[in-house]
């Protein structure tokens, strides 16, 4: 109340020189525009085995393949957040976030993966998160998969089984029909193919020439029938919005040579095009060069078709359009060059034919290739606009890790240039970004780089001082304290911060706090 009069005052004051008004607009987000922070169920949750929760892949294979995992850690615990979800909303609301991009665990809800059988704990532990964060005026937007495939399925194939995408939907229509009337805002998926192609992460799929493929193909089916099922059975009585997850991170040409620049677009077309192209783009279907590129590799290796999945006309038509929204992860930016002789490559990186690399001097992070690039946000944003028909945009994970400090002003300095790429991005480029979403609420599990900096004896702190680069990756606004049985939370200075950017709706400065 008082802020809105403290806001119409200025206003006021202001409308005598329409330019000093802009002005005041112009370092402001729109009032409509929504801050969040972000998590996923593994990543978080703990509780792996509690309650009739069924086993996913990283459950799996933190326990079959530990050493694929830093010093051998897994989420079984985690932040303990299946027990601390009242503590966590606590948080939540302090820090005034207007919503909380979260994931549900597939297997917590069908431990078999398929649509029976139904485990009520697992019903009834996400009632009770959403209803909680609900009465503290925050948003719920859930995604429905990240990355967490329940192990039966994965058995099947996962994402390169073309079923899951009916089995998806499936899990998809049991929560519409239970979380629905609450959950506003869906995003079907982290449209995410790491371990298809490499033997790097889970599912470790070590098939280089078409796995990866055929996950994208078959998670863009997926999100499509998720998308039409709310269309036919929920939208009208539930009125929400659906999105995909998309990892957006910006390619830049590394030089002005014309086949430098056309292998930037390429890379674009690849890591991006590929999944919004189908889905965004007037006219569907994987982006043509891709499309090309793949099937005249094909070709020349001795294949008999394209290893790309053909998309049929009933398919494009069927993919085309469902949308609500675009949920960009904006991570970083990519230097691209053209490779300039014959490499010896697995078949998917011969189809793009490029080299990517970062610029030394950009901002470093504690993650080797998380450099901070502001203006590649800026320039991502604008490209996804301008190619498919000026989307409304959530950016839902952007974030920045260091060695774990409490008192974290790298963290802020660098978080505050995005916000501030992105705030020029909708007053000049014109963008319609709606809401942005800090990776991530807590430290976490880190996926194969499990929790890293946990000094708890002190060899283990000897180590990292050898060896500061294996410190990395923590990337939460909350400290949270492993080696604690409790999971004691702090706020670090960005928590802070981000508080006040919130609440002011603009880009604050460190020395405001
Ligand atoms: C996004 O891209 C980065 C850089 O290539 C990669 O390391 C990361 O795993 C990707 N994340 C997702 C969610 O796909
Ligand atoms: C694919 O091969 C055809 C026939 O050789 C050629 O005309 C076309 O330019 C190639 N496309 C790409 C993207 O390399
Ligand atoms: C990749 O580019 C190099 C140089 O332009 C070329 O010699 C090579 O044949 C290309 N590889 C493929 C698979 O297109
Ligand atoms: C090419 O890669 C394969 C598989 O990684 C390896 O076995 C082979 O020695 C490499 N050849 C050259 C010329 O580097
Ligand atoms: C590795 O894990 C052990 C036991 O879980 C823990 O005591 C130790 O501090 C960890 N070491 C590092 C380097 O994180």
């Amino acid at each position: 109340m008082i802020k809105s009069i403290f806001q119409a005052t200025v206003i006021l004051l202001c409308t005598k020189n329409s330019l000093e008004k802009t002005d005041f607009e112009k370092h402001r987000f729109p009032v409509d525009f929504s801050f969040g922070v972000a998590s996923s169920a593994y990543q978080i949750e703990g509780g792996y085995n509690e309650d009739g929760k069924g086993e996913s892949i990283f459950d799996h294979y933190t326990k079959t393949k530990p050493k694929k995992f830093f010093n051998e850690t897994n989420g079984n615990v985690a932040c303990d957040s299946y027990h601390k979800w009242r503590t966590d909303v606590k948080l939540l609301a302090d820090l005034g976030v207007d919503f909380y991009r979260f994931s549900i665990s597939w297997s917590r809800i069908l431990p078999q993966g398929f649509s029976h059988p139904i485990n009520g704990d697992g019903l009834r532990y996400y009632n009770d998160l959403i209803n909680e964060l609900i009465a503290n005026g925050i948003k719920p937007m859930v995604t429905m998969h990240h990355k967490d495939m329940p192990m039966v399925l994965q058995r099947l194939g996962g994402w390169t089984n073309p079923y899951t995408a009916y089995y998806f939907e499936d899990y998809a229509r049991i929560l519409f029909s239970y979380f629905g009337d609450r959950v506003k805002n869906w995003i079907t998926l982290e449209a995410d193919c790491s371990g298809y192609g490499d033997d790097v992460d889970p599912p470790f799929i070590d098939e280089p020439s078409t796995s990866r493929y055929l996950c994208t193909h078959v998670m863009l089916l997926a999100h499509a029938k998720v998308y039409l099922l709310y269309d036919e059975e929920f939208r009208t009585s539930q009125n929400g919005k659906i999105g995909i997850g998309v990892n957006a991170s910006w390619y830049e040409a590394g030089s002005f040579a014309p086949e430098d620049i056309i292998a930037a677009e390429r890379a674009r077309e690849f890591k991006i095009g590929s999944i919004m192209n189908p889905i965004f783009h007037t006219d569907g279907n994987y982006p043509r060069i891709m499309r090309e590129r793949v099937y005249n590799v094909s070709r020349e290796e001795g294949y008999l078709q394209s290893r790309l999945p053909i998309l049929s006309p009933q398919e494009i038509d069927y993919i085309q359009g469902t949308y609500d929204f675009a949920g960009l992860n904006i991570d970083t930016t990519f230097l691209v060059r053209q490779n300039t002789e014959k490499t010896n490559e697995t078949a998917t990186k011969k189809d793009l034919n490029v080299t990517f690399y970062q610029d030394k001097s950009w901002t470093k992070t504690n993650t080797d290739w998380l450099r901070v690039v502001p203006d590649g946000v800026r320039k991502v944003l604008k490209w996804v606009k301008d190619k498919y028909d000026d989307p409304e945009i959530f950016i839902i994970g952007n974030g920045f890790t260091d060695k774990a400090e409490i008192n974290d002003a790298k963290r802020v300095q660098n978080l505050q240039k995005y916000l501030q790429a992105i705030l020029e991005s909708i007053h000049e480029d014109g963008t319609n970004v709606k809401g942005y979403a800090i990776w991530s609420f807590l430290d976490s599990f880190q996926w194969t780089s499990g929790y890293r900096w946990e000094c708890v004896w002190k060899m283990s702190c000897i180590f990292f001082l050898l060896f500061p680069d294996l410190s990395r990756e923590k990337y939460g606004l909350y400290h949270v304290d492993f080696s604690d049985a409790n999971r004691k939370r702090t706020a670090r200075k960005s928590a802070i911060w981000y508080k006040k950017v919130i609440k002011e709706k603009r880009v604050v400065d460190l020395k405001e706090v």
